[in-house]
């Protein structure tokens, strides 16, 4: 299995610093070799090494069933692996799954919501579970009731909510028990623009306030841009690429020029290759993808060529490079933000 690409700008570490120390106190989520095979033609998780520090946002971003709910369905000690392993807070997922849980919060994708009872039953029970005094829990549904804004349904039943509301309710109960590291599967599936910023927002202070980890998944590339502090973009079950944001996005070039057309791109595509100012070029099953120094400047330049090579453009387009333009230049595919 080839080894992802590893894209670290200014974080202070290096992936090397991480995986040759053998100690990995700082690291709060670490798999090695993960794999989940759910039968004979279905390989969801296709080993995967990740090695998370403290205190940080980590993305996983990728195309629906790339394995991102399998990852995280590991993680979270709801499902074993066939191989590999993983530790949380330096406990083994399978071996101390209990030791996992107690630090744990998650949030999944298919929500698990007793629809007979309320929002506010739903989070007291969840506290009661993890044997919350009754005060506590008084003051921390009230607290996450508030955040989610859920305080005017909070007392009818869950089977009268919106998806939307059912989604914030999950939250809320996801961060009931005042984890160390939280898992958040989709978490913002669904919500509109407004309740994404103020749950990102809560997100941002728990881990500023508490030293919280996070793990998400998401569709979202400006969701992955914005709030990680890494990504890694899966696909197939494999992370194809992985660093921060920036140092991902900056690999592509200032601008990126994309490029629809017919015809034969074979001698279009080495005429670009050989120009000084194109840094990239990616060949996609429909775009062509070229990352350049300065976007606007180039294009007349780029329409000409293709003229000369026999290559007819349909649309070409100057965009600033995001991650799904590193996607798919480790891909050859689209990943099309939703
Ligand atoms: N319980 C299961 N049994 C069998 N196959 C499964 C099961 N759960 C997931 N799969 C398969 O494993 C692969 C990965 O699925 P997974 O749900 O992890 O992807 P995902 O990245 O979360 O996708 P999405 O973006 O749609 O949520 C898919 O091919 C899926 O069909
Ligand atoms: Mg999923």
């Amino acid at each position: 299995m080839p080894a992802p690409t590893l894209l670290y700008s200014s974080a202070g570490f290096s992936y090397d610093d991480i995986m040759n120390e053998n100690n990995h106190s700082e690291s709060v989520i670490i798999a090695e070799g993960l794999v989940k095979r759910y039968s004979k033609d279905v390989l969801a998780v296709d080993g995967v090494d990740i090695v998370i520090p403290a205190n940080i946002v980590y993305a996983l971003l990728g195309p629906n069933g790339a394995g991102k709910t399998t990852m995280i369905s590991m993680l979270t000690t709801l499902i074993e692996p066939t191989a590999g392993s993983a530790r949380v807070k330096g406990f083994d997922v399978v071996r101390r799954a209990d030791e996992v849980r107690k630090r744990i919060g998650v949030t999944f994708q298919e929500m698990i919501l007793d629809e007979e009872l309320t929002g506010r039953q739903v989070l007291d029970f969840h506290g009661r579970l993890y044997g919350q005094p009754k005060a506590k829990r008084r003051a921390k549904i009230a607290e996450l009731l508030a955040l989610v804004e859920l305080e005017d349904a909070a007392d009818r039943r869950c089977a009268t909510y919106s998806g939307g509301m059912k989604r914030r309710l999950e939250l809320a109960r996801g961060l009931m028990t005042e984890p160390e590291v939280l898992f958040l599967d989709e978490p913002t599936l669904g919500l509109d623009p407004q309740n994404r910023v103020s749950i990102w927002e809560y997100v941002r202070n728990l881990k500023a306030d508490l030293g919280l980890s996070l793990l998400f998944t998401t569709h979202y590339m400006e969701e992955a841009e914005q709030m990680a502090d890494r990504v890694g973009i899966i696909d197939h079950g494999r992370i194809v690429v992985e660093g921060s944001p920036r140092a991902l996005v900056d690999q592509m070039g200032e601008d990126t020029i994309r490029i629809l057309g017919r015809g034969d791109s074979r001698a279009f595509v080495e005429t670009l290759q050989a120009l000084p100012f194109v840094e990239t070029v990616v060949e996609g099953e429909s775009v062509i993808q070229l990352g350049v120094d300065s976007g606007s400047k180039r294009l007349a330049e780029v329409v000409t060529l293709a003229n000369t090579d026999g290559f007819t453009i349909d649309d070409i387009s100057v965009a600033k490079p995001s991650l799904g333009d590193v996607f798919l230049k480790y891909t050859g595919r689209q990943l099309r933000d939703k």
